[in-house]
């Protein structure tokens, strides 16, 4: 069954959550497209040479820190690297068994034809404060990467992060995760009961 879930939406949102909980309940792959960019933006050097990752390169302790955030949104805003890690990401989306691919063009570039595609979204400082939670530090210099980071993302020139026209927008300011990812699982059965009518 070819079958994929795109999960789209700024720093922090829960979209790694929901997109984990999703292919532990349907049994899809799971592919984290953000790790993609933290590992190009952590190898330093030229980023489109980065751009061809290695199993090593995705293997560092170090990607999910501030830095390798910044690191990745400076990368991602270089057509050509978005455009070597393409290919990769669409194959993953259309691999047989079903796929939850999260990142912030899964539903507008790399997968438009994905049978479900969900913006998770909060405010920024909610946003902030889950991820102050994660890496500790300075509460306020995580916001102000959290909105910088947001920014340089939905303003960049190729594949900006915004919501497809067609996705469901889950706000989790208020709603928790646990009631985000029912939402998530009650959506995509939906839709894997329309392809059996
Ligand atoms: O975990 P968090 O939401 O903070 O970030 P991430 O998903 O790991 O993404 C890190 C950065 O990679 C983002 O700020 C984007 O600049 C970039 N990215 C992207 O451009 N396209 C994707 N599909 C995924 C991430």
């Amino acid at each position: 069954m070819i079958f994929t879930v795109a999960i789209d939406g700024p720093a922090a949102a829960g979209k790694g959550t929901i997109a984990r909980a999703v292919a532990a309940e349907f049994g899809f792959a799971h592919l984290d497209t953000g790790l993609l960019y933290r590992a190009v933006g952590a190898k330093g050097g030229d980023p489109v040479a980065a751009a061809q990752l290695t199993p090593e390169d995705l293997a560092r302790g170090d990607l999910r820190s501030l830095e390798a955030g910044q690191a990745a949104s400076r990368v991602a805003a270089i057509p050509e690297v978005r455009a070597a890690l393409t290919r990769f990401q669409r194959d993953f989306a259309r691999q047989d068994g079903g796929a939850v691919l999260d990142g912030r063009d899964i539903g507008t570039v790399i997968c438009p034809e994905a049978e479900v595609k969900l913006f998770v979204t909060a405010s920024a400082l909610v946003r902030a404060h889950r991820r102050w939670l994660e890496v500790g530090g300075d509460e306020a210099e995580v916001l102000a990467q959290v909105i910088e980071r947001d920014a340089r993302d939905a303003e960049r020139a190729t594949a900006p992060m915004v919501a497809a026209p067609d996705a469901l927008l889950l706000d989790t300011t208020e709603l928790s995760i646990s009631a985000a990812i029912e939402m998530a699982v009650e959506a995509i059965r939906q839709r894997i009961g329309q392809g059996r009518a």
